[in-house]
């Protein structure tokens, strides 16, 4: 009888694993390479279903590694459902789209969220930069390209599952950060995204975030199960990068308009989008030896 790979995981998701082991967070070495980093460390933020707290993760992140001092570029890739503004209870009036028509300069349409912060809302440019003619590419990719080399941290907000042109983005990154929730239907969905990407680009490193976790637990057993499905099904190693728990304040801020890192810095989920900040700001170095091409030469190249 053949199982596909993802009634394995419904069948795994239902039996509980104790989860006596802490997924394994060992947090590699920060190396010399620092100060020859030219472009910035691209960061897609994923998932398989929506709602599961990508653009909380994105903004939160974001705003985090800007406190800490880098400088950061938030690219809101959701085409469909963008919110990275809402979040940030702004309300922009242009996005990359009349960039790319000419409408509009990069300056006039990037937003200065905080000091290290600076939000380029994607709007239809992203997908469209697949379809640049070559004179729009050659006025273009300079402009683009010099917000990979202003920024430490490009972090990319997208759409959920492979809508659009999220394969295209996963593809141009040097990491994906995969969203999940406990959820049984979030874990199938996420396993399905890890393998459309996989099959796609084989060596883009892929971490893992739990989020909306009620009990610690919850969070071991979601991310073995996930890693033991990729590890079995795709031969594809994913790592561990972070467990958010459930938190009303995090509800709270959403309603608010305003990121929960600056609403409750002190409630656990904002403690939890902090350490994630922190070992993304560690494993920095190490990642960047995986990609030095430029994240919108690869985003416009037509073979993508
Ligand atoms: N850790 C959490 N605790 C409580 N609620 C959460 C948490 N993370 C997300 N949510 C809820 O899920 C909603 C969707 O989050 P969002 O980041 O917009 O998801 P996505 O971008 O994946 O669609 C939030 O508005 C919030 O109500
Ligand atoms: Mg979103």
């Amino acid at each position: 009888m053949i199982i596909d790979q993802a009634t394995t995981l419904r069948l795994m998701a239902a039996v509980s694993l104790d989860g006596t082991l802490s997924p394994t967070a060992t947090l590699p070495a920060t190396d010399t390479l620092w100060s020859t980093a030219k472009l910035a460390q691209t960061i897609a933020v994923a998932s398989g279903k929506g709602g599961v707290g990508k653009s909380n993760v994105a903004v939160n992140v974001a705003l985090e590694l800007a406190e800490l001092g880098h400088r950061v570029t938030l690219l809101d890739a959701d085409m469909a459902l963008a919110n990275a503004d809402v979040l940030l209870g702004i309300t922009p009036k242009y996005h990359l789209g009349h960039v790319l028509t000419g409408q509009r300069t990069l300056q006039e349409v990037q937003i200065e969220v905080t000091d290290g912060l600076r939000l380029i809302p994607g709007g239809s440019g992203v997908a469209e930069l697949a379809s640049l003619s070559l004179d729009q590419h050659a006025r273009l990719m300079a402009e683009l390209r010099a917000i990979e080399t202003d920024s430490d941290f490009m972090i990319i907000d997208t759409a959920a599952g492979i809508a659009g042109n999220v394969i295209g983005i996963l593809k141009a990154v040097s990491e994906v950060i995969i969203v999940t929730t406990p959820d049984p239907t979030a874990l199938v969905d996420a396993y399905a995204t890890i393998k459309l990407m996989h099959q796609a680009v084989t060596d883009t490193p892929i971490r893992i975030v739990v989020n909306d976790v009620v009990e610690l637990g919850d969070a071991d057993r979601v991310f073995k199960q996930l890693r033991t499905t990729t590890a079995r099904f795709l031969n594809r190693e994913i790592d561990y990068l972070g467990t958010i728990p459930h938190d009303s304040e995090l509800i709270e801020a959403v309603r608010e308009q305003r990121p929960v890192v600056q609403y409750a810095p002190e409630t656990p989920a904002s403690r939890a989008l902090r350490l994630i900040a922190r070992t993304l700001e560690i494993s920095r170095t190490k990642l960047d030896k995986n990609k030095k091409t430029s994240f919108w030469s690869v985003l416009s190249s037509a073979d993508q």
